[in-house]
């Protein structure tokens, strides 16, 4: 095609949908806004602007963030991206001075800046519902510390544990994913404004001035990095990922334990709707969406490593795909978070239920071998014989209900059983409650880590607030 030729009509300027990430990118307009606000107090500090100049530009910028929250705001399609609809908005309000706001700045630089900044109020968002949901995993767990269950391995019925401690053993899982979370949050947390399109600027900016204001622990250190580092986004994606696996474990021991084969979770409205068709039928969907979300967080994780891959340094535009699959994964987890924490509070276990399929003496058995080995027995010897009286005795019972030799059977007391489990991080009832309280602990220490993470927010509200003067 020769230069003369007009350009197709997916690339005509100005720009049509194609080109445009607006859909997505309004998502970050208040972190946008803070920027340019702390940009422009920069150039003044630098003497690129005079002092009415960017009082000027300030109070169009935060004149432009109150249109936005009151949805008066003229976004326009055709201008692509948030950086350009903030900026010929700007031009609109105070004249060609908003040709100034620019200066030593890149879209490139910018876009990282805001994405930065969103991934703050994402991390706070998303640990604060975990720990919402861990709040009534603990409280839950507490309440059933002393109810027996059979715990599993294989799906098959291993050893006596109890509902307490399966509630918490949900729980270390979130804690895990909290920290994750503020770790990601704490790498992000550089910010790259100054390194402009890839090779910072001939100008005297001050990017640790920027990186201070906004609560940055220290600008970029290599301005080609700054502008294709999308580590953060892939990092909370797969924390963003694990955390919906974690869920999606969770909801599949519900929707199991809910089953009549199981029957230890009673099929109350709370679980979900029932069927259709079949009038008997009360169905968990709410733990089985939960599940079916996983696989959405997964593929957004996934899609963004494939885009990321084989990228030449620096910018390039397959860049503006990142935002996308964050925002989804952002809101689907907060979704299934929330219906998880309205649920486990109102989970309603048959404990009479429970307690008989603790009382099944194939629970015992390694109880036996190591009772044997009490008595001096080396353990593999102990575990044959223990192995053999049990496949005799179900031979006898018959294989559908398998019972333990009479020793095993006389013994059965789940409570003491779970007691004996006296070691460190065990179900016996002083570890346990060693446990709890260890749990009780690190949650508030994660309540605290949120606040702190809350003051360092609250910059970009105050930014946007009104000058005082
Ligand atoms: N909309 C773009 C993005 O999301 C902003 C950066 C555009 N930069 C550029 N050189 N065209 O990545």
């Amino acid at each position: 095609m020769s230069n003369s030729s007009p350009p197709p009509s997916y690339v005509r300027s100005p720009g049509v949908p194609f080109l445009c990430s607006l859909p997505v990118d309004r998502a970050l307009a208040r972190f946008d806004l803070a920027g340019s606000i702390v940009h422009v107090e920069m150039l003044e500090r630098v003497g690129l602007l005079a002092g009415d100049e960017a009082r000027a530009l300030r109070d169009g910028l935060r004149a432009i963030g109150r249109e936005i929250e009151v949805g008066t705001f003229p976004w326009r399609e055709a201008l692509e991206d948030v950086h350009t609809n903030v900026e010929s908005r700007l031009t609109e309000i105070v004249g060609p001075l908003g040709g100034k706001l620019h200066t030593g700045r890149s879209r490139n630089d910018q876009v990282a800046l805001d994405e930065r900044l969103f991934l703050r109020e994402l991390v706070r968002d998303v640990a604060r519902r975990i720990v919402d949901l861990s709040s009534s995993l603990i409280r839950r767990a507490g309440e059933d510390a002393a109810t027996p269950m059979p715990g599993y391995t294989h799906l098959q019925r291993a050893q006596p544990v109890t509902l307490g401690h399966w509630f918490l053993a949900q729980y270390w899982r979130f804690d895990r994913d909290v920290d994750r979370l503020l770790a990601t949050e704490h790498r992000a947390n550089v910010s790259p404004l100054g390194a402009g399109a890839l090779a910072g600027s001939t100008l005297p900016l001050d990017p640790q001035y920027v990186a201070e204001r906004l609560g940055f622990t220290r600008a970029f250190e290599n301005s080609i990095d700054a502008v294709s580092d999308r580590d953060y986004f892939a990092e909370v994606l797969f924390d963003l990922a694990l955390v919906a696996v974690h869920a999606s474990s969770l909801a599949e021991e519900i929707v199991l334990f809910a089953t009549k084969e199981f029957g230890f979770v009673l099929r109350t409205p709370a679980l979900g709707s029932g069927s259709s068709l079949m009038p008997q039928k009360r169905n968990p969907d709410v733990p089985e969406l939960v599940r079916g979300k996983a696989g959405r967080v997964i593929g957004d994780l996934v899609a963004l490593l494939t885009t990321l891959k084989g990228l030449p340094l620096a910018y390039d535009r397959d860049l503006q795909e990142d935002k996308a699959p964050v925002l989804d994964a952002h809101a689907t987890v907060l979704g299934a978070l929330g219906a998880l924490a309205e649920l486990v509070p109102r989970l309603e276990f048959d404990h009479e239920r429970l307690r008989s399929a603790a009382s099944d003496p194939e629970l015992y058995a390694t109880d036996l071998a190591e009772a044997m080995v009490g008595r001096g027995i080396p353990f593999r010897a102990a575990h044959e014989s223990v192995g053999a009286s049990y496949r005799e005795a179900s031979r006898s019972a018959g294989p559908t209900s398998p019972v333990g030799p009479t020793e095993a059977v006389a013994s059965v007391d789940p409570a003491a059983a779970i007691d004996r489990r006296g070691v460190s991080g065990g179900p016996g009832a002083a570890p346990f409650a060693e446990q709890l309280g260890l749990a009780a602990r690190r949650l508030a220490a994660r309540r605290e880590s949120l606040s702190s993470l809350d003051r360092q927010i609250a910059r970009i509200e105050e930014l946007l607030k009104e000058e005082r003067k």
